[in-house]
């Protein structure tokens, strides 16, 4: 293991207030979002919607890194120009989803493991031969009556520190992702005490086997109330939450927090990080975004597919990350509803 260009590419994905966009939706989910503006999942339309996003102008100046789909990794850009090049031109990292996704988890009726280990090694030394320099995996942890039980949390933890380590092997920085879901009517306090005791348990699996802490991210849930809570934490208490349980459980050796946002709104998820940044700045690692529809739902819905769209669709984004980027520095000043 490299573990000293390994800290440099974890330490340049968080510098200067810029952030991760998460573009790298299964033909599944891509397919779901292009549903919701009416557009045909063909392998023609999610080539040239990721391209329209990559060639965003300046989406350097605010974005480091981009997570990439299989599929997109190995596509091109209408001129011929791989993905991956087309991204290093920005001035953005290429990074790549290596899971295979949440399955059922044997013995637990409604509980999930990530899967992808199989063939891993082959696959990361592949994806860095393509241009990747970092990759993620996301685990998924319900809140329900008797869920989360500690053999999901540990199933999952284990498998996201021998991700994290075969990614390390590989020269891929590691983006640890275990997300607690926001679904559900549990309160912001049993999200805190679910969120705590994984975020323990993962950093314990990550010690035992050996995974460079500088050379990685914790890309984590905020602290916030379920969906269908009937309180609503405001902006303030889920920072606040959020800062204190990642002191409690986050090692200062790891560089940089990177939030998904999980299914809250644009606004709600720039208003968050950008409390976080104003209020408790000055934590031992960067707090950044790595967002997926907090970055594209606009862009999605400015697009819906047509080319004489894509001026709108861009801005949009680039309007979205400029706005994240300020957050992640704590100088983000609202903006009109
Ligand atoms: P969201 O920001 O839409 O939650 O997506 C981020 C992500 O990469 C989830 O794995």
């Amino acid at each position: 293991m490299d573990e000293a260009n390994l800290a440099s590419i974890a330490r340049s994905l968080i510098a200067d207030g810029r952030g991760i966009l998460a573009a790298d939706e299964s033909t599944g989910t891509i397919t779901k979002r292009f549903d919701g503006i009416g557009v045909e999942s063909t392998e023609e339309n999610r080539r040239s919607y990721r391209e329209l996003l990559f060639t965003t102008p300046g989406l350097g100046e605010f974005v480091s890194g981009a997570i990439l789909y299989d599929e997109t990794i190995r596509q091109a850009a209408t001129d011929g120009t791989p993905i991956p090049a087309l991204l290093a031109k920005q001035d953005i990292h290429p990074g790549i989803k290596v899971d295979t996704g949440a399955k059922p988890l044997a013995g637990s009726a409604e509980e999930t493991v990530t899967e992808g280990l199989d063939g891993l090694r082959e696959r990361v030394a592949e994806y860095h031969g393509l241009g990747a320099r970092f990759a993620k995996w996301r685990a998924v942890i319900k809140i329900g009556d008797r869920i989360p039980t500690p053999y999901c949390i540990e199933a999952n933890a284990h498998a996201l520190a021998r991700y994290a380590r075969l990614c390390q092997d590989g020269g891929l920085v590691p983006i640890v992702e275990p997300e607690v879901l926001m679904d559900g009517d549990h309160d912001i306090d049993r999200c805190d005490a679910v969120t705590t005791e994984t975020l323990h348990v993962v950093f314990a699996a990550l010690h035992r086997q050996g995974v460079s802490l500088e050379g990685m991210l914790l890309k984590p849930n905020m602290v916030i109330s379920g969906k269908d809570c009937s309180r609503q934490a405001d902006v303030d208490e889920v920072a606040e939450r959020t800062v204190r349980c990642l002191r409690r459980t986050v090692p200062a050796a790891v560089p940089g927090i990177v939030f998904l946002s999980g299914g809250q709104s644009e606004q709600v998820a720039t208003a968050h990080l950008n409390a976080m940044n104003a209020k408790f700045g000055g934590q031992p690692w960067a707090l950044s975004f790595s967002y997926g529809r907090a970055l594209q739902d606009g862009a999605l819905k400015s697009w819906k597919g047509s080319a004489d769209n894509t001026q709108a669709a861009q801005t949009s984004l680039a309007t979205r990350a400029k706005l994240n980027s300020a957050a992640a520095k704590g100088a983000y000043t609202g903006e009109a509803a």
